[in-house]
């Protein structure tokens, strides 16, 4: 994963296997993995990821550390997201600012937190942890949320430069989901990309939401949105260059060229944002 041209990818999703397993050609740079659907598995998911790292470059996005959580991150969960790791040798680790385990339940969804002090603290600590333990940095995205807390004196994107400069951890700006929260709870999503440490954004999501009529709900179920290809379009200024960059798609997934196609318009954007970019980099490091 060290020149310009490896940075476009999709998600690795199930409904895509028996297509990838006959070893297509694809104009797919990387894959991103959950990394929870791979870990304590021998089973077929396990083998076909093996045999695409052969091909591809691979990005571990957890959804189940609870970096949130105020309790010790689950040893036995880094086990074997170590052993994972082990076995893929991504090129990038991540997972969400957010909790969601319940004493021990893994709860489906990614739960929000306050955005003060105190869970700064809490959150650090457990960066730190997972960090030590992976002996590597990780990267935490920002999350669509519902609700927020009166609690917190500070927003989302306030939070996550504390945390890089409190762990030196990197970050997965969702620019889809920074759209839908601006959308939501009506703030300027460019000042959100604006605030976070252009050096510490290691990769880029984007996705479909669904509009609900009176909010906007990120299911990961459509197109990338016309508002969000303009929104990442201004956003570029203020991203590195030659970042990975992904679409998620989750729900309703469609036929592998679909998201070609949706990688193509990704690649046109990029290519016309940077068009002013006279010398770039052939190398990012994470
Ligand atoms: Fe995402």
């Amino acid at each position: 994963m060290d020149n310009h041209k490896s940075l476009f990818g999709i998600g690795l999703r199930r409904e895509h296997y028996p297509y990838l397993i006959e070893k297509p050609n694809t104009d797919i740079d990387w894959f991103e993995v959950i990394s929870e659907n791979y870990m304590n598995t021998e089973g077929r998911p396990m083998s076909v990821l093996e045999s695409i790292r052969i091909d591809y470059p691979i990005a571990c996005h957890s959804v189940g550390m609870s970096l949130g959580s105020s309790k010790k991150i689950d040893s036995n969960y880094l086990f074997n997201l170590k052993r994972l790791i082990k076995r893929v040798d991504p090129f990038l680790v991540s997972d969400h600012l957010a909790w969601n385990d319940w004493n021990g339940t893994r709860l489906h969804e990614l739960i929000p937190i306050p955005f003060h002090e105190e869970s700064l603290e809490i959150i650090a600590n457990n960066i730190d942890y997972v960090q030590n333990e992976l002996q590597r940095k990780i990267a935490i995205e920002n999350i669509s949320a519902y609700f927020s807390y009166t609690s917190s004196t500070m927003n989302e994107a306030e939070f996550l430069k504390s945390l890089t400069e409190k762990t030196g951890c990197l970050i997965l700006l969702d620019i889809n989901n920074i759209y839908v929260n601006a959308k939501n709870f009506q703030f300027d999503p460019l000042d959100f990309i604006k605030t976070i440490p252009k050096n510490s954004i290691a990769q880029i999501h984007l996705a479909g939401f669904t509009d609900m009529g009176n909010f906007l709900f990120d299911t990961h179920a459509e197109p990338v949105h016309p508002e969000v290809w303009n929104l990442l379009e201004k956003s570029l200024d203020f991203l590195p260059k030659n970042i990975p960059m992904m679409i998620e798609w989750d729900e309703n997934v469609p036929e592998f060229h679909t998201l070609q196609e949706e990688l193509n318009k990704l690649r046109m954007i990029t290519k016309s944002g940077n068009k002013n970019e006279t010398k770039r980099t052939t190398e990012f490091v994470l």
